[in-house]
């Protein structure tokens, strides 16, 4: 009888087990599965990336796309393959421009006249970021550090009116 009732619980657990490596593995299909894109849709995707991400990503000093290019730069540049990289990397800062366009700061773009001050900031990081990639062309660090040096003036002047911490 004993052993009969430990088989049973062996069973049991057993059961128990594998229905929840096969509820994980529904869980992790249904978070990471495909996305059906309907045919002529013309919605604009939601958004994945909050204003914190793009800042630590792309914006950040030493550790995003700018960071990068600064860094390059500081070292007086590299080989041709190189200076192109930093263009790829500039025109997707300018990219954050328009990326934080749509998005709401913590601060200072709570009216109509904020929200036109924060979308003026975004506006002229882009044209910054632009201009730092047309710079990277000439693969001359000096040029490039003045470009770097004017974007880092937007980054300035918009976290005065709209950053909080
Ligand atoms: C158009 C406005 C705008 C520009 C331009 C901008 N920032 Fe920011 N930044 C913000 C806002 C708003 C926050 C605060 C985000 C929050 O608290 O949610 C922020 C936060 C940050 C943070 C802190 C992120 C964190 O994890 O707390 C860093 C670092 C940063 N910015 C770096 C930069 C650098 C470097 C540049 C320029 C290359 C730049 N930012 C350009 C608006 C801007």
């Amino acid at each position: 009888m004993r052993t009969m009732s430990t088989r049973f619980g062996l069973a049991l657990a057993g059961i128990a087990f594998l229905a929840l490596i096969a509820g994980v593995a529904v869980a992790i299909a249904t978070d990471s599965g495909p996305v059906a894109v309907a045919e002529g849709d013309t919605a604009a995707p939601a958004p994945v990336a909050g204003i914190g991400n793009i800042m630590n990503a792309v914006n950040h000093e030493q550790h995003g796309l700018f960071g990068m290019i600064k860094t390059f730069c500081d070292a007086n540049g590299g080989d041709k393959a190189a200076w192109k990289l930093a263009r790829h990397r500039a025109q997707i800062v300018a990219e954050a421009g328009n990326i934080l366009m749509a998005k709401s700061p913590p601060r200072g773009a709570d009216d109509a006249a904020g929200l036109k001050k924060w979308k003026q900031h975004c506006a002229d990081f882009r044209e910054a970021g632009k201009g730092l990639a047309k710079a990277l062309a000439f693969r001359k660090a000096d040029k490039a550090k003045k470009a770097i040096g004017i974007v880092a003036a937007q980054c300035e002047a918009c976290h005065k009116d709209h950053r909080s911490n």
